[in-house]
């Protein structure tokens, strides 16, 4: 029997044609700022951004964690939504790397506004921590896919002009926001001082996410990613991964979309299972548990049927549709689920 991975978009092996791009990959020693292939990425990016520079880091944690230290000192205060990744799956980085109080505000679907934002913002006296800067995460992980209307966005950068907060994203998967939305990565991404995307989610690369900004910001990371022990000699090889990825694994998210609401659809329709049809609107679906299983033996029973899936509580399952797992697999997971708790 096959499995059929849906824990995470993050499970993807590199296609023939990627890891041909790495064995081929011209590299040098990136600390230098020799290396050819990192340094095409980087212009690649940032040009798809509409950004003077982006940065090459191993992970996504890191990329979000080297954008707050970067941009803060130690006692400000940030302001995120309280499923966010950075704070949810980043082991306390903002409180351990940058010294930040972290202020969680809750909301339905993971979309911050600028009137929860402003409720939050701290009166400026001499007891007050310093509210300075506010994270948002588009597509949001824990919400399921969530996507953050544009219009909030630029309604909390403006607040955040105002108030002369620092406004950084965690868009892991704003290439999904991208897809579903049609609007362009430059502008889903303006309103930012800082922004973080992965590779290695969606677009299938196996390793690495990249900071983009400024110049100036992007300088200042450089050396915070030295000092983070991420500063890469032949990354090359990886960079070619993600050059690829980013060339070419864009316009394959809209299947993954599709394949998520035929796994959302079918779910929704069992007794067992309640899906908010609402809320799938990218490539992650969130299943609510009806019966008084709990997520781990669902999960065990899923996994003795070949289906693989993450759970988010004890009560809430995660599937993720990515780049290996096609229309039929999705169809088969939902026959088989349905036989099993059907
Ligand atoms: C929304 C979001 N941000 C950041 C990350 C961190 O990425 P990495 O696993 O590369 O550290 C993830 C990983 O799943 C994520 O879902």
């Amino acid at each position: 029997m096959k499995t059929i991975d849906l824990r995470s978009d993050t499970v993807t092996k590199p296609s023939e044609a990627m890891r041909q791009a790495m064995l081929t990959a011209e590299v040098g020693d990136d600390v230098f700022g020799d290396d050819p292939t990192v340094n095409e990425l980087e212009n690649f990016i940032a040009e798809l951004f509409g950004r003077d520079s982006s940065l090459f880091v191993p992970s996504g944690t890191m990329a979000n964690q080297i954008c707050l230290k970067t941009n803060s000192q130690p006692g400000w205060e940030l302001l995120c939504e309280r499923e966010c990744h950075l704070v949810n799956y980043e082991v306390a980085g903002p409180a351990v790397h940058a010294g930040l109080l972290v202020n969680l505000l809750t909301t339905d679907s993971g979309s911050l506004t600028a009137e929860l934002v402003r409720e939050n913002i701290r009166p400026k006296n001499i007891h007050s921590p310093l509210t300075k800067i506010v994270a948002v995460e588009n597509s949001h992980n824990r919400h399921g896919g969530t996507i953050i209307p544009q219009n909030d966005i630029v309604e909390l950068a403006k607040l955040c002009k105002e108030h002369e907060l620092i406004f950084h994203l965690d868009g892991a998967r704003i290439w999904n926001v991208h897809a579903a939305t049609g609007l362009s990565l430059k502008e889903l991404t303006e309103p930012f001082d800082s922004i973080s995307v992965c590779l290695s989610k969606g677009l299938g690369a196996p390793v690495g996410s990249m900071i983009i900004g400024s110049s100036e910001f992007i300088e200042k990371c450089r050396r915070e990613r030295k000092l983070f022990g991420g500063g890469m000699r032949q990354a090359g090889i990886i960079a070619a991964a993600g050059l690829y990825a980013a060339k070419n694994n864009i316009k394959g998210l809209a299947n993954d979309h599709s394949n998520a609401r035929i796994l959302a659809e079918g779910l929704n329709a069992l007794d067992t299972f309640e899906v908010d049809m609402d809320k799938v609107q990218t490539n992650i679906v969130a299943i609510y548990l009806k019966s008084e299983s709990k997520a781990a033996e669902v999960i065990e029973k899923m996994a003795s049927i070949g289906i693989r899936a993450v759970a988010y509580s004890e009560t809430k399952i995660r599937f993720v549709t990515h780049l290996d797992v096609s229309e039929d697999d999705c169809k088969e997971a939902v026959q088989r689920i349905s036989k099993a708790f059907g």
